[in-house]
């Protein structure tokens, strides 16, 4: 047999309520439309609801049953929907009781999703930055990030992905006695306080090269990607950009634009008649919106890169005898005297950094300018 290994989709968001479900949704069955075998999975611990989605008005057995029983087996729990390429896993009412699941039960489920018969496995997650999220997130270095067009939204996505970056360090090296010392050391000081992916890095460095050449390469490997969701005006593409500037300014991550979607009445309509907008509105200018992303996920040749092949790391050998930039500037400083909170200093980045934006801009429209009128001249 052909062994090949499914693509897994997380989608997952900072904040509840953002159209993670609605994307998961419509996505899985556009990608099914292409004539991939698709598996949509429930994977929000704190609010299952693709059922009702899919017609049902109660859970039927999934994740939270596969998770009690001894030696269940995902593909028992594998639904078929009206959609011959599309199935789906649902989340059930026993997952309510193991929001928190244990290292060994996060363990079964994640080795048998890999082994699950798919072309694209799109795992809709709960929000936040729990666990619970954060190590199906990282399951794949292209993820999709849902957020909303304004500032809260924004930053918890930005939270979500920078603990995204440090789990996923965290449990590629925490075999490592001086890595877990430094790793520990980080998760005691949390929250505000914590490292920039930056100065991780050059701990990292300090303590052992071959590790931060490793590191380096995982955290350049990320490469979530961002779907804006209701936005009510073009100018909401903005939000977006801010936190592609954090992520790259912060994290050392860059983000891609995935897509971008308008706030819409006629998703009501399709949530309560129980049906996807999918099929009770294929023509919808929401699920065309959606359809576009599944033709740009289906177009990426490796979307998603195997995370234990780092082969190509030897690449990046050249840039390791030039310093790590130095990409928190004199601001930073301020955030360390607890004179500004880190809110008003990614604010203050982001500002700076749009700005240096807009002039760039300018300096281009002027240069094409002088272009035009020395071509007249
Ligand atoms: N583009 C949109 N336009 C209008 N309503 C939307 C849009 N996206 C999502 N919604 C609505 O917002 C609510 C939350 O969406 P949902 O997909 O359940 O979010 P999540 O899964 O992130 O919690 C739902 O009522 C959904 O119908
Ligand atoms: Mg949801």
């Amino acid at each position: 047999m052909e062994d090949k290994q499914p693509v897994i989709i997380p989608v997952a968001s900072g904040k509840g309520g953002v159209g993670k479900t609605l994307i998961s949704v419509n996505l899985a069955y556009a990608l099914a439309n292409l004539g991939k075998k698709v598996i949509l999975m429930d994977l929000d611990f704190g609010g299952a609801n693709i059922h009702t989605c899919m017609g049902y008005s109660v859970a039927p057995d999934g994740i939270g049953n596969f998770l009690n029983q001894r030696n269940s087996k995902l593909p028992n729990y594998i639904l078929s929907t009206g959609n011959k390429n599309l199935s789906f896993i649902s989340g059930d009412a026993e997952m309510v009781g193991i929001a928190n699941i244990t290292a060994a039960q996060k363990k079964k489920l994640i080795s048998q999703i890999f082994h699950l018969d798919a072309d694209y496995i799109i795992l809709d997650l709960g929000a936040g930055s729990s666990y619970n999220t954060v190590d199906f997130f990282i399951l794949s270095s292209c993820g999709i990030l849902v957020a909303m067009p304004e500032l809260t939204s924004i930053l918890n996505a930005y939270s979500l992905l920078k603990t995204s970056v440090f789990r996923r360090l965290f449990l590629e090296f925490k075999s490592i006695p001086e890595m877990k010392d430094l790793f520990n050391e980080q998760i005691k000081k949390g929250g505000e306080d914590a490292w920039k992916v930056s100065e991780l890095l050059q701990m990292i460095k300090n303590v052992s090269p071959a590790t931060f050449l490793k590191a380096r390469y995982f955290v350049n490997e990320m490469s979530p990607k961002l779907i804006i969701n209701m936005a009510t005006s073009p100018s909401d593409l903005e939000m977006g950009e801010k936190i592609r500037k954090i992520s790259h300014s912060f994290l050392n991550i860059d983000m891609e634009y995935l897509g971008f979607l308008y706030r819409d009445k006629n998703v009501h309509d399709s949530i309560n008649k129980r049906q996807p907008l999918a099929v009770s509105n294929p023509t919808n200018q929401t699920y065309q919106s959606i359809a576009k992303v599944a033709y740009k996920i289906a177009s990426l040749n490796k979307l998603q890169k195997s995370s234990h092949d780092y082969e190509d790391y030897e690449e990046i050998l050249d840039e390791i005898t030039e310093d790590l930039p130095s990409k928190i500037s004199g601001y930073s400083e301020l955030a360390d005297e607890n004179l500004i909170s880190i809110n008003d200093l990614v604010a203050l980045v982001t500002n700076q950094e749009y700005e240096n934006l807009m002039l760039k801009k300018e300096i281009e429209s002027l240069k094409k300018q002088l272009l035009q009128y020395g071509k007249k001249a």
